[in-house]
């Protein structure tokens, strides 16, 4: 039986470069994992027919729509194997919150049944693989720190950054993807250099952007607010991860008490290679 942490990860900047003929978008964007974490522990089903899986979390659907049932099934396609797996999820990280919950399920799911199995297939095969299911799902297989392109799926991995502590807002109310990029209008896109940006984070020189903010604002105007309250609460960077409905804010501020909001305090994280999270 293998108990793993399963990690949130935040988008330090978020840049989109344009829709694609397929109804993606293009983007580029410096992920980070963070200690913010849910548990996945699984076990090979000797004996079973059928894979079995519960999760902590009752709202959560636990057939074939869950990301951890589609990794298992992947694994089987991809590996041949017909064995059945064990699986409970017991969930920390919010839902429709922009911090990769369900791809970081997925990809903990893939490491494990790979480690159960007898670590046949490499990480960045694994990584390849994640990458049919959900687009954030091969970031999760990184050491933690990676600056993705493409749908998210294109990875370079980086050094861990300087570690910050940062404070994780969950208002209650979450966002469905799809529906923020589809908000996104052109115009309002920042136009930054993203490698630049990289460039800048890697120099020790950090700026925050997500050019998902302004159509999620859009789409529920007490974000905008959110950010407002949390800026004036002295902290020198709040962003909002993903496409929301979360925010992450590093300095010296005091948290406010805010309502109808989940807070969490966390900070990054990173693994070495061959071992997980
Ligand atoms: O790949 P994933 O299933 O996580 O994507 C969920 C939805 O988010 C897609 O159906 C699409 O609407 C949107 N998306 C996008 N461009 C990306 C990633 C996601 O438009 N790069």
């Amino acid at each position: 039986m293998l108990s793993l942490k399963s990690p949130a990860k935040i988008n330090l900047f978020l840049r989109i470069i344009r829709r694609r003929p397929d109804g993606y978008h293009e983007l580029a964007s410096l992920f980070q994992a963070i200690d913010l974490c849910d548990e996945i522990r699984i076990a090979v089903a000797e004996d079973s027919a059928h894979d079995l899986f519960t999760c902590s979390d009752p709202t959560l659907p636990t057939d074939s729509s869950n990301l951890v049932i589609k990794a298992v099934e992947l694994f089987r396609r991809k590996t041949n194997t017909t064995k059945k797996f064990s699986i409970h999820l017991k969930k920390q990280i919010p839902q429709q919150a922009g911090l990769g919950g369900g791809s970081s399920n997925a990809a903990t799911t893939l490491w494990a049944l790979n480690a159960l199995c007898g670590h046949h297939a490499t990480e960045s095969e694994l990584s390849a693989w994640g990458s049919e299911i959900g687009s954030d799902v091969s970031f999760f297989l990184s050491n933690g720190t990676a600056y993705c392109t493409g749908r998210g799926e294109i990875l370079l991995p980086l050094d861990p950054l300087k570690n910050s502590a940062l404070w994780v807002i969950k208002p209650h109310e979450g966002l469905s993807t799809p529906q923020v990029y589809g908000k996104l209008k052109v115009e309002e896109l920042s136009g930054r250099d993203p490698e630049e940006a990289l460039a800048s984070f890697l120099s020790g020189s950090p700026t925050y952007f997500n050019d998902l903010e302004q159509p999620a604002f859009s789409v529920m105007p007490r974000l905008a607010l959110l950010k407002q309250q949390l800026l004036d609460a002295g902290f020198s960077d709040v962003l909002m991860s993903g496409s929301g409905s979360s925010f992450f804010c590093m300095g010296d501020g005091a948290m406010p008490p805010l309502s109808r909001c989940k807070v969490f305090k966390a900070q990054f994280l990173n693994r070495s290679c061959h071992t997980w999270y």
